[in-house]
């Protein structure tokens, strides 16, 4: 198939993009490149557009004559979406129905999507599983959840087949250390903490240390990057093969706390990186643990780098040797 991958050159993205390109699909990649990385991009074709420009969309489904979609492409700081929810139910909901419209007239029917844990709010029962009620904290939660709604509506109007991925904590490199996190500013736990480790920032703060959990600190489900990006391939060609739309959640169905990531992380850099014991972040639900029986019994997606040592090593080669990213 020739599978076109919105916000290809992001995070999760280009290691979505590195896998596809180890499978018989042709990959296409379109991203607006604000928060992306050209350089993250490891073959394929690349065009540089925005969600926004539908005729530019048009024409990129018509040149490659795509036969389905990954679509990644969102804004993603649960914060900024706060305090500018215009951004994000624009870049999120009214840009991606771009998307959506452009597929049906374009008589594309297949589409996996990059939703969230986020989607759930702060729920009580642990794991999570994908049927729980939904009741988002955050605007990017909410406007990943809209998206999900849209698409049910048009599987039933026109035929649209989704497969609809929550992810849990992405976090990461893939093993060649080529690619990983670049973003900024960076918010994400693993990266800041690796970035202490390697000077190049002052302070580490636990957002809190009097959750109900077992150290007090909030306890999440790490979910590598390659494991993520290979849920991607077993959806899109899922889909091609007639599965019916779904939504599955991805993570490991282990939880960690900020402590034990940031123990964890010293091992695995050889010092120990000191932390100070901040407030609570607004809106951190204490603990978020995943149910991915569903994509497993499903799919059969069986992830490879589930244990937390192994993604923060991996994560570690990418950070070591790109202490700025992507920039020279
Ligand atoms: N944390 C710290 N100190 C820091 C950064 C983070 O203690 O400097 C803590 C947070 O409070 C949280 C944990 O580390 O308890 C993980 O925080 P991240 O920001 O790495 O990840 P989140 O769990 O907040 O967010 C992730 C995704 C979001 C998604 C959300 C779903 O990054 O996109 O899960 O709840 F919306």
């Amino acid at each position: 198939m020739n599978i076109l991958v919105t916000g290809g050159a992001g995070y999760i993205g280009s290691h979505v993009v590195k896998e596809l390109l180890d499978t018989k699909h042709q990959v296409i990649t379109y991203d607006n490149l604000q928060k992306g990385h050209k350089e993250a991009i490891l073959g394929g074709i690349f065009v540089k557009g925005d969600l926004a420009d539908k005729a530019l969309l048009d024409q990129t489904f018509k040149k490659y004559d795509i036969d389905a979609v990954i679509h990644l492409a969102a804004d993603s700081l649960v914060g900024e979406s706060m305090e500018k929810p215009a951004k994000y139910y624009q870049n999120n909901v009214i840009n991606g129905l771009n998307l959506l419209d452009t597929m049906i007239a374009n008589d594309v029917k297949k589409i996996v999507f990059s939703s969230t844990a986020a989607v759930y709010g702060d729920v009580k029962e642990i794991p999570i599983t994908e049927d729980l009620s939904k009741k988002p904290t955050s605007v990017y939660g909410k406007s990943k959840l809209f998206f999900e709604e849209i698409m049910q509506d048009y599987d039933q109007a026109y035929g649209l087949k989704y497969i609809s991925l929550r992810y849990f904590n992405a976090s990461g490199a893939d093993e060649s250390g080529k690619i990983g996190e670049d973003h900024n500013p960076e918010s994400h736990l693993i990266p800041i903490v690796l970035q202490k480790a390697l000077g190049l920032r002052e302070k580490l703060a636990i957002f809190g240390t009097d959750y109900p959990t077992r150290d007090g600190s909030c306890v999440r489900d790490y979910i590598h990057v390659t494991d993520l990006a290979q849920a991607h391939i077993l959806s899109v060609n899922a889909l091609a093969e007639g599965k019916a739309s779904t939504i599955y959640n991805l993570g490991n169905g282990d939880g960690y706390s900020v402590k034990e990531v940031i123990a964890t992380a010293s091992e695995v850099v050889g010092t120990n990186i000191e932390a100070v014991i901040g407030n609570r972040r607004p809106g951190d639900p204490a603990t978020l643990i995943a149910s991915s029986n569903r994509i497993k019994r499903e799919l059969g997606w069986n992830p490879q780098y589930g244990d937390l040592k192994t993604i923060i090593e991996t994560a570690w080669k990418w950070h070591k040797n790109h202490p700025n990213g992507f920039k020279k």
